[in-house]
């Protein structure tokens, strides 16, 4: 079989999702000759009404690993879209750490909101919090490996004949999924990194990308140095601001993020797929 239309859906704040996903899609498109419709959810505008699939659809479904999990405040989104029978591919990008019982939740979603999985991926994404950890990931070897998940999974379905009888796509991690990773403080225990909020250097020139790219909506635009919404330390505006203005000072969060990228620089975690 062939699907009629090939939609790619991703909430990606600092663009390696959007970036695996994409590539996936537009191989697919390749192989199908079929037309591409792009969901990207990672703006609250985008995220105000609930998508709806068919049968005929193959959903590529994206975002990145938060804490071992699918980003808690975008699972009740996530949660709302309708497969009504379409295939369905979850996907996510980590950041060479773990992505723990991401795969696992994002497909059991999938699953429970009438989509059919039929293949999963979890590649590897330069981490949110660093520049160093993962840094350019995803990489060539990355995208030629995303090219060969594409080409499987278009024989796979090809092949098909009938995919509402096909059990859920088997991925690693618990289930029911297991609790969010926690960060480890200076001296040993748990640390909570939830009310850190992003400062704004002198060099801000007040040009509003970091108002208008946050998913959250949580940077004020007629004063961007304040947050009163909830930030996700996802590091949109970090990574994305023209002049570098933003950065994040809180102690605790500048243990972690170095805590991590000593402890999981090394080995090169490998992008891993399920068919
Ligand atoms: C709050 C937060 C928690 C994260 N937790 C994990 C994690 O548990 N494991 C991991 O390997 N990477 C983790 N990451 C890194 C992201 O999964 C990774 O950098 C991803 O590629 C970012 O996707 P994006 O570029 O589409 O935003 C975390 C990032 C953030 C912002």
């Amino acid at each position: 079989m062939k699907p009629h239309t090939l939609c790619a859906v991703y909430f990606s704040a600092t663009g390696t999702t959007r970036t695996i996903v994409t590539a996936i899609v537009r191989r697919l498109a390749e192989q199908f000759n079929t037309p591409v419709k792009i969901f990207d959810i990672t703006l609250p505008e985008a995220r105000k009404e609930p998508l709806s699939f068919t049968p005929g659809e193959l959903v590529l479904l994206g975002v990145p690993v938060y804490a071992g999990r699918v980003p808690n405040l975008l699972l009740p989104y996530v949660s709302s879209l309708q497969g009504n029978n379409a295939m369905g591919i979850p996907l996510v990008l980590y950041g060479n750490r773990s992505f723990d019982d991401a795969l696992m939740e994002l497909r059991n979603t999938m699953e429970n909101s009438g989509f059919h999985t039929v293949a999963a991926g979890a590649f590897i994404g330069e981490h949110s919090f660093s520049r160093t950890l993962a840094a350019g990931r995803p990489d060539s070897s990355d995208q030629a490996i995303a090219n060969g998940f594409a080409d499987q999974i278009a024989s796979k379905i090809s092949a098909l004949t009938d995919f509402q009888s096909l059990s859920p796509v088997s991925v690693p991690g618990n289930n029911p999924v297991g609790p969010y990773f926690r960060p480890a403080g200076r001296d040993g225990g748990h640390i909570d990194i939830r009310r850190v909020r992003p400062l704004t250097g002198d060099s801000c020139n007040d040009c509003k990308w970091c108002a208008n790219h946050c998913p959250m909506g949580a940077i004020d635009f007629d004063n961007v140095r304040e947050v009163p919404g909830i930030c996700i330390k996802c590091n949109a505006c970090v990574k994305g601001c023209p002049v570098d203005a933003k950065y994040f000072a809180d102690p605790d969060y500048l243990f972690h993020r170095d805590d991590i990228v000593t402890r999981y620089q090394s080995p090169r975690k490998e992008p891993a797929y399920f068919l």
